[in-house]
């Protein structure tokens, strides 16, 4: 087991009636002045933009509003926002939305805290300092940023989807309310359902050895969310569903399920290159690439496959190790299945990709062939066309 630092400051107020904690937390962390940020239109079509107006308006916190972040948000509308703010006096970031609003929202947090280009922290040319804080109103669990460190955008001019990660971006709070997310669209939820099981398995998927405790909770987390998961979309309005499942998003990428591991995330990486050039959903690309990936690094340490798919994915122990993590993968690619996500890549854009696409998506994955990525197997620019080349089947 690694050397671990676990830090989690995000206050959760989780459950029915979550929201009425809102004003009192605006105050508790200091808000003065309050940019509701929020995305396309849900949040104000289910009525909770109205109801978090209202509030504020009552408990007297002045507020200013920027809605229309898209998925995969846009840098440029950071940049609107971080304006707004300067021109408003906004010292707080309220995110109503999911990850791409939270994002979006860590994006102008940090641009307010910085005299330069907020652009410069996700190419590496600056490391954050600061942060005006940000609080978050969750509305679908997947991306885990209501708790975590990261913030990824994309930068549409440079053909760039980026991340940054530090302590300062972690939420003050967030709060999340299960039913909130009844209105999910059946393909929304088993992207959260993918991304969730994915950004654990993304740190179980680790060269280290030891992390008892930590192999545990992650084993836990994604056979619980596998089976919930595929109940929740038979049953869609089942609160004890949707709260486990929208608990599991916070506890998948909040640093828990990875102490003592370093982690992966090449399977991210590849899909960040996949949302940049085809702006797909973020899980479906995770869907679309992880089985390839697997087979691809599987004989790195097939004994860890093997325990993944006894624990994990319920499979049956046939054969060597070797077989045993064959049928988990499999396994995994019939739950896919079963949940209405793709497998590859033609299913996931409706044609196969061009090996010119490809190799583009290497290169920016590869930042150019200057970086690999992975750590159970470390990926370079060829390893990376590679696993492109085998999804796009
Ligand atoms: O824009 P609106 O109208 O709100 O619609 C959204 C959007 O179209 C809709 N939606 C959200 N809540 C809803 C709802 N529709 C009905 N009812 C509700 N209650 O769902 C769509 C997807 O929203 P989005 O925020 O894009 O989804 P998600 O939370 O999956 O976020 C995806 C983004 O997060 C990044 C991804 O790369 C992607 O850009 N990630 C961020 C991470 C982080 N910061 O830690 C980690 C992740 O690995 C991921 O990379
Ligand atoms: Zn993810």
């Amino acid at each position: 087991m690694r050397d671990f630092k676990y830090y989690t400051p995000t206050e959760v107020v989780f459950g029915k009636d979550s929201e009425e904690a809102l004003p009192g937390l605006l105050g508790k962390y200091g808000a003065h002045k309050v940019l509701i940020h929020f995305g396309g239109g849900s949040a104000v079509r289910s009525g909770l933009i109205p109801g978090i107006e209202e509030k504020l308006a009552s408990a007297g916190i002045p507020y200013v509003e920027l809605g229309g972040v898209v998925p995969n948000p846009h840098l440029s509308l950071v940049h609107e926002g971080i304006e707004l703010c300067k021109k408003e006096g906004v010292d707080f970031i309220l995110a109503v939305g999911g990850g791409s609003v939270i994002d979006s929202s860590k994006g102008i947090a940090y641009g307010l805290a910085y005299d330069g280009d907020v652009w410069d922290f996700f190419d590496g040319k600056a490391t954050p300092g600061g942060s005006v804080p940000v609080g978050v109103v969750l509305t679908i669990p997947a991306s885990g940023s209501e708790m975590s460190d990261s913030c990824v955008l994309t930068n549409t001019e440079r053909g760039q989807k980026r991340g940054c990660n530090s302590d300062f971006c972690r939420p003050r709070f967030a709060i999340m309310n299960p039913e909130r997310t009844y209105s999910l669209p059946a393909f929304q939820t088993a992207c959260g359902v993918t991304d969730i099981m994915m950004h654990t398995m993304e740190r179980y998927f680790s060269s280290d050895v030891g992390m008892d405790i930590t192999d545990a909770i992650a084993e836990g987390l994604v056979r619980t969310i596998r089976v919930d998961g595929e109940a929740l979309l038979k049953d869609p309005h089942n609160y004890e569903l949707r709260a486990n499942i929208m608990w599991a998003g916070s506890l998948a990428h909040n640093g828990l399920t990875g102490c003592g591991a370093a982690a992966d995330f090449g399977t991210h990486r590849l899909e960040h290159e996949l949302s940049t050039m085809y702006n797909v959903t973020h899980g479906a690309g995770l869907a679309a690439m992880w089985c390839h990936w697997a087979k691809y690094v599987l004989d790195v340490n097939p004994a860890r496959f093997a325990r993944f798919a006894e624990k994990v994915m319920d499979v049956e122990p046939a054969g060597d190790a070797r077989e045993t993590a064959l049928k988990g993968i499999a396994a995994m690619h019939d739950f896919y299945v079963r949940i209405g996500m793709p497998t590859s890549i033609p299913e996931l854009i409706g044609r196969k990709a061009t090996e010119e696409e490809m190799a583009t998506m290497a290169e920016r994955c590869s930042r150019g062939k200057t970086i690999t990525v992975g750590n159970f197997k470390v990926l370079g620019y060829r390893e990376m066309l590679e696993v492109y080349r085998l999804a796009n089947v």
